[in-house]
């Protein structure tokens, strides 16, 4: 009898962030990196190994998908066939609870979801550390939304070695996260892309690598320390390093709109006046501003002299993927 596996994972934002492959196929990392699973954003996604049919049927909001879209989904579900001996292929159907348009759907909870779903719809029973290893073949930001909280993904050097682990979850203390959702104005070039050409091209990506790395020392000090600004000051540094590889590489890309240094320029201010805050940017123009609650007010309404309302998400920390099944 084949069942109908449910699994739900949310998004997360790299502190320390992941941006360079060293190996394609197994999907590893360049170097580690550390994230914050958000409560705000999340994909549920149903797998059943149920079809008759040669292909498999991808729904995306409830739209069939076309195959050459669906390409990269059916490469993991071959990926779980193999691991798991099934042959039959399968029905999915995902939804991603993000407000629309908000350009924050990251293939990081959709992956994660995936990987939970088909694995154990397989009829694998994988552990935390496996799920994590085989959503890192779907996306590599999918490794660390199989957990919540705090996480860090440990670069590895081959497939079993390449996982993610809790650093802190739940979180208990004041950390959040505004979204401030911006209009994407340029053709983007997917993170897959970008991170390839900059490994490719840049002549700053050894200085990357080094300095990452010793980030994640200090990033998982400040974490443990609960120590707000120096974990702010450490991920800002960081995406701006990142931008910078983006900048240097050839030819030369950035993810930056008009929108986008109006709300980095909004924190600076806010940082100069006292309040503290820090910004992330990730592969699209959209800012994410770490905070803490008794400072949203003050960060809201100064956002709200440039954007709307609607425009700013305010993100808690999140919990890890969870599976459900009904027959
Ligand atoms: C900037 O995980 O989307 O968000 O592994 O090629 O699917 P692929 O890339 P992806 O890259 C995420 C890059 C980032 C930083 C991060 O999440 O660590």
């Amino acid at each position: 009898m084949t069942k109908t596996v449910t699994a739900k994972a949310h998004t997360n934002i790299a502190l320390v962030k992941y941006w360079g492959k060293k190996d394609a196929n197994l999907m590893l990392p360049q170097n580690g990196s550390i994230s914050l699973t958000l409560d705000h954003f999340y994909t549920q996604t149903s797998v059943s190994f149920d079809q008759p049919g040669a292909t498999d049927q991808i729904y995306f909001d409830d739209q069939l998908m076309p195959a050459e879209k669906a390409d990269r989904i059916i490469k993991f579900l071959d990926l779980v066939r193999a691991q798991s001996g099934l042959t039959a292929t399968a029905t999915v159907k995902t939804w991603n609870h993000v407000p629309t348009s908000a350009g924050l759907a990251s293939s990081a909870s959709g992956f994660a979801a995936l990987a939970g779903a088909a694995s154990r719809a397989s009829g694998l029973n994988l552990d935390d550390r496996a799920l994590s290893r085989l959503a890192r073949r779907g996306s590599g930001s999918a490794t660390r939304s199989i957990f919540g909280g705090f996480v860090e993904w440990h670069a590895g050097h081959d497939d079993a070695s390449s996982y993610a682990e809790p650093l802190q979850d739940p979180v208990d203390w004041d950390i959040q996260m505004i979204a401030v959702v911006l209009k994407a104005t340029q053709k983007p070039i997917s993170s897959t892309a970008g991170m390839a050409r900059v490994v490719a091209t840049s002549p700053y990506y050894p200085a990357w690598v080094t300095t990452a790395n010793q980030d994640l020392v200090r990033m998982r000090q400040a974490i443990a320390d609960r120590d707000f600004n120096q974990l702010g000051q450490i991920a800002e540094t960081n995406a701006m390093r990142m931008h910078a590889l983006n900048l240097s590489a050839e030819p030369a890309f950035n993810y930056f709109n008009a929108d986008t240094l109006t709300a980095i320029q909004t924190v600076e201010n806010l940082r100069a006046d006292g309040i503290n805050c820090y910004y992330t940017l990730d592969a699209g123009p959209n800012v994410k501003i770490i905070c803490q609650s008794h400072d949203t007010t003050a960060i809201k309404t100064a956002l709200q002299a440039h954007f709307k309302a609607e425009q700013l998400i305010v993100a808690q920390p999140g919990p890890g993927m969870t599976i459900t099944e009904n027959n």
